[in-house]
């Protein structure tokens, strides 16, 4: 039999289980895994795990959330995830419960999935996680694994060990990289897993759990498996930050940017994903993560500058794009109607937190304009904007419209009936802030369209 793993001490190295899965499928046992949260994460988590064979129960503080999903109902729009959590739950394999002791009691891997929202400082919020540790220590099997799959400050597993009281268990980071929208395909088809402890013996474990998995593990210490979950995201902001500048740029020297970075892109260093322009970037992981970044590398004594210029590219694009409008609606949104498609931070999600869409509506509701926006996965107004208009269908919102703004890539907005949309609105005039649309097609109808960096 050849051997698996390499043999222990192991250095910071990649394996790849490819070529070894099926002596794998083989030789993995079911593990018993305990899941504590049940967000976007933990959901995904869960389910996914539960699909590669695991026994899994997922545990959550909000009673209401675990009926829903007892009852196969689920909370969020993440493509697949209703499948498999339906698959999970008819095998048995996948059992949802109220609390964190009740999963966490009888499993071998227990995993961290709890929200670690931005505290006053910029420093993530560890008191969830901090929380959900202290809860499980005392109720935990013998040399059971707790793992962090919230995205954690630099240092955290020591932080959970010290809050599990527990010599005998092992705390491992294993950060998730999961996009929404395509969060199961991100958790089953990985680009890498990720593993860091100071037990080489647990990381090898935790490894094991995604032996059916065909992708490269990465084994290291906690701290640098850490920091390459937020370079990671951070690296992608600033790749974000530096596209929508070079947006403006060629707006200012009449060059087009869908033509400029399919150009960068075919430089496989560079890459031809993550070059999109938009109204700024968002999400509940993007801005939370970079702020963090900048406030772990203040604490070490390091100024990251370029992450506060990244962070400024992107409040100066959520401005760009709230003035477009505003020339769009003819310089004052007074006694003025907006029509806007796309509320979500991006596509394929009803996700809402720090979208771009916010930021911009936000800065022209002083303006007195009225906005009536349309969104496939959203029925009532976010939080921050309770004045706006929801209504069902794109063509309601663009009725009697001074102008439309797009905010998200919904890809069914490309293929409206301008015609239609043209018809209905007061005066024709377009901004769109994802370059979505065909241009020519809204042009030939009378259309102004105006779009990012071209
Ligand atoms: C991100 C990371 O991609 C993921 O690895 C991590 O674990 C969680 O955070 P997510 O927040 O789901 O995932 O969103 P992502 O798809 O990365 O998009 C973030 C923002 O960037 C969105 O506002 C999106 O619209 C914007 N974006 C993305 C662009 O403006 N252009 C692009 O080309 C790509």
């Amino acid at each position: 039999m050849r051997a698996i793993w390499p043999s222990l001490p192991i250095d910071p190295t990649v394996y790849s289980f490819t070529e070894q899965k099926f002596e794998f499928e083989a030789r993995i046992p079911v593990a018993t895994i305990a899941v504590i949260g049940t967000g976007y994460v933990g959901l995904t988590t869960g389910a996914c795990f539960a699909h590669l064979g695991h026994d899994v129960i997922c545990a959550d503080i909000d009673e209401h959330k675990i009926a829903r999903l007892n009852k196969g109902e689920i909370p969020i729009v993440e493509q697949g995830l209703d499948k498999i959590v339906e698959e999970g739950m008819r095998s048995g394999k996948l059992k949802f419960v109220v609390g964190a002791i009740n999963a966490s009691k009888h499993a071998e891997f227990h995993y961290l999935c709890v929200p670690t929202p931005q505290g006053g400082d910029g420093a993530a919020d560890l008191s969830y996680l901090e929380i959900a540790a202290a809860e499980i220590g005392p109720h935990l099997p013998a040399n059971s694994i707790v793992i962090n799959k919230s995205t954690v400050p630099v240092g955290s597993t020591r932080v959970v060990a010290k809050k599990l009281n527990r010599s005998d268990v092992s705390v491992v980071s294993n950060p998730e990289f999961l996009r929404e929208g395509t969060a199961v395909s991100d958790f089953l088809n990985p680009d890498r897993v990720v593993i860091g402890s100071e037990d080489q013996e647990a990381s090898i474990r935790v490894g094991t759990l995604y032996a059916k998995v065909a992708a490269p593990v990465m084994v290291t210490d906690p701290v640098s498996a850490e920091t390459i979950k937020y370079a990671s995201n951070a690296f992608l902001a600033t790749k974000l930050s530096f596209v929508n500048a070079i947006a403006t740029l060629c707006e200012r020297v009449g060059a087009d940017v869908n033509d400029v970075v399919l150009g960068m892109g075919y430089d496989t260093r560079i890459g031809k994903q993550f070059l999109r322009p938009g109204p700024g970037w968002g999400g509940s992981c993007f801005p939370k993560d970079t702020i963090a970044l900048h406030k772990i590398a203040e604490d070490a004594g390091y100024d990251f500058s370029i992450l506060t210029e990244v962070l400024n590219v992107n409040t100066q694009q959520f401005d760009r794009t709230a003035a477009k409008v505003l020339t769009a609606l003819g310089g004052s949104g007074a006694g003025k109607r907006l029509a806007v498609w796309g509320l979500t931070f991006k596509a394929g999600t009803d996700d809402l937190r720090d979208s771009p869409s916010i930021e911009v509506l936000t800065r022209l509701q002083d303006s007195g304009v009225e906005i009536v926006a349309y969104d496939p996965a959203i029925d009532a107004p976010p939080r921050e904007l309770p004045d706006i208009k929801i209504v069902a269908d794109p063509y309601s919102a663009v009725e009697g419209a001074d102008a439309l703004a797009i905010m998200t890539e919904w890809d069914e907005f490309r293929w409206l009936d301008f015609d239609q949309v043209a018809e209905a609105m007061n005066n024709r005039a377009i901004v769109d802030g994802r370059n979505l649309l065909d241009r020519s097609v809204v042009m030939r109808r009378g259309f102004t369209y105006v779009g990012v960096g071209r």
